[in-house]
């Protein structure tokens, strides 16, 4: 159930694609005085709820940022903690099958292992037909890399410099079936995009807030899409 009355409902305009930073697990799990892969347990709850409730809502896309390229500086034990937790998902696959939620991936997905890459393409498989969200995970994903591969496969094409077009670079980009993010969403106090949908998010609206992820819950989902009604949104005009 949607904390909005039916009316609000109708009223509000969703965004199109919602792109979720899941920031804050390690401090989570630092204030419990717990170790940071609780606080990443805890953070894929979150992600599960919240996806869930976009699916219920009728958003259309939305975008995780489950594991950055730089995020392999981490200390083994945590990085395997996350593929652990991405294991985990993928293996149940029912999360798909009965919420209609169609999944897709996002990032550099070679250097991942044998079994999680086989578990992606059993997921997307799955749930290719499902009509209701688009969930893209990002794993492995840099937005520079993203660029980087897009400027390397275009070179590689032989595409004439003078044909090459801001439509061709986002052909190129991982995201070329999705429409760009309309809203931005990091929660736990950092206001940067660490590299997130950098060519992307060009003309997002962006939302901060203190609350650390594994905190964040509906309610601030529908607060967050509050404020964003509340923008004006130019593209530059006026
Ligand atoms: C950032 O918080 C979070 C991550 C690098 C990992 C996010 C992963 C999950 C939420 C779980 C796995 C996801 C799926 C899709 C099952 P941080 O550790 O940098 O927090 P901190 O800034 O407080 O240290």
């Amino acid at each position: 159930m949607s904390i909005f009355k039916k009316k609000e409902q109708a009223e509000r305009v969703l965004p199109e694609h919602i792109a979720i930073i899941m920031d804050g697990n390690g401090r989570w799990a630092k204030n419990r005085k717990m170790p940071r892969s609780a606080g990443h347990v805890a953070g894929a709850k979150t992600f599960k709820t919240i996806a869930r409730y976009c699916n219920k809502i009728g958003l259309k896309y939305l975008t995780v940022y489950a594991f950055s390229t730089e995020n392999w500086k981490r200390p083994k034990a945590e990085v395997d903690g996350i593929m652990n937790l991405l294991r985990d998902y993928l293996k149940d696959a029912e999360n798909f099958k009965d919420e209609n939620i169609r999944v897709r991936f996002i990032g550099n997905l070679e250097p991942l292992a044998d079994d999680i890459k086989a578990l992606i393409d059993k997921n997307v498989e799955g749930s290719k037909n499902a009509t209701g969200l688009t969930l893209y995970i990002a794993i492995n994903y840099g937005g520079r890399d993203e660029i980087t591969t897009a400027v390397k496969e275009i070179v590689r094409e032989g595409i004439p410099a003078e044909d090459i077009t801001e439509d061709t670079v986002s052909a190129h980009l991982y995201t070329k079936d999705c429409p760009d993010p309309d809203f931005i969403i990091r929660p736990s106090g950092e206001y940067r995009l660490s590299n997130y949908l950098i060519w992307q998010s060009a003309y997002a609206e962006y939302w901060f807030s203190d609350i650390l992820w594994p905190d964040f819950t509906p309610k601030h989902l529908e607060k967050a899409i509050e404020d964003f009604n509340k923008r004006n949104r130019r593209f530059g005009g006026i």
